[in-house]
């Protein structure tokens, strides 16, 4: 009898980075368990993947939501993978204007969102024997730039939540690996951003000469993991080769 798939848990794949992972995971021999809020569209994404001859399964949760989060990780005796991708960025504003709302729900989604779902899971990535934890974080999580205050200080966030795990859980059988971002193209982050002006989000990449793909993230991710089990990639930063810095970006208009 062959054994079982490896298994990955991938939180926010019902868009972007987070489904274009879950699409290259499966192929790479991972059963995908996809989550996020919209339900639709992690059981329309988990159909398309079994449709292609790989095995995947949909959990709508919500990351800031423990007890859910609690609930979902009773599924797991033991666990390869965990991708923690949801996240995201709310409002521009300057530090001088911008709403606490904002601020608060941005640390609750991509800071207490990942501690939840990174603890929940935790014993069964350690029960595996060879577990790994993926923190997508950001550039934002490595330097500042105006505008990005609210999001620049939860993605530092997130960042030390990788450094310190690490530092933790040395001498377990579970490694942590942070892929850092800069600007990746996705059909959401920056209309989610702007609260759906779309205009707004358009100038993120106007002028920008092939900005990351969500596949482009998903291909560095998915050679993160596999990698042998010895080998931990601390940090990937990732950009495109039009940026720099999160404030220094070449475009043509
Ligand atoms: N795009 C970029 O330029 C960029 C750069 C660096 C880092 N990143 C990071 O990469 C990650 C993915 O970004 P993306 O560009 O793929 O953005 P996206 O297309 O907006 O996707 C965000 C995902 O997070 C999920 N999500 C948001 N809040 C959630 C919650 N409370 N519970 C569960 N899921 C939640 C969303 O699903 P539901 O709405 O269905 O719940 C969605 O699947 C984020 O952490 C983002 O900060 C993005």
């Amino acid at each position: 009898m062959a054994a079982a798939s490896p298994i990955a848990v991938i939180t926010g794949a019902s868009s972007g980075i987070g489904a274009a992972t879950a699409r290259q995971l499966a192929a790479a021999g991972f059963r995908v368990v996809l989550t996020a809020r919209r339900k639709d569209r992690i059981e329309a994404l988990a159909a398309e993947i079994t449709e292609a001859g790989h095995e995947a399964t949909a959990y709508a949760l919500d990351v800031t939501d423990r007890a859910a989060v609690d609930e979902f990780a009773t599924a797991f005796r033991t666990l390869a993978v965990l991708v923690n991708n949801a996240g995201g960025a709310l409002g521009a504003d300057p530090v001088a204007t911008g709403d606490p709302a904002d601020w608060r729900q941005m640390y609750e989604t991509n800071v207490i969102g990942t501690l939840n779902v990174t603890q929940a899971l935790l014993p069964a990535l350690t029960a595996s024997g060879n577990g790994t934890v993926v923190i997508l974080s950001s550039t934002a999580g490595l330097s500042t730039y105006e505008g990005g205050g609210g999001y620049v200080a939860a993605k530092h966030g997130e960042h030390v939540l990788a450094e310190t795990l690490r530092l933790e859980i040395v001498g377990t059988p579970v490694r942590v690996i942070e892929v850092a971002p800069g600007m990746v193209k996705t059909e959401e982050f920056a209309t989610t951003r702007f609260r759906g002006d779309a205009e707004k989000a358009a100038k993120v990449y106007a002028g920008v000469d092939a900005p990351l793909s969500a596949d482009d993230v998903a291909d560095t991710i998915t050679w993160a993991i596999t990698r042998p089990s010895h080998v931990n990639i601390d940090l990937l930063v990732v950009r495109p080769r039009a940026q720099a810095s999160n404030s220094k970006v070449h475009r043509t208009v």
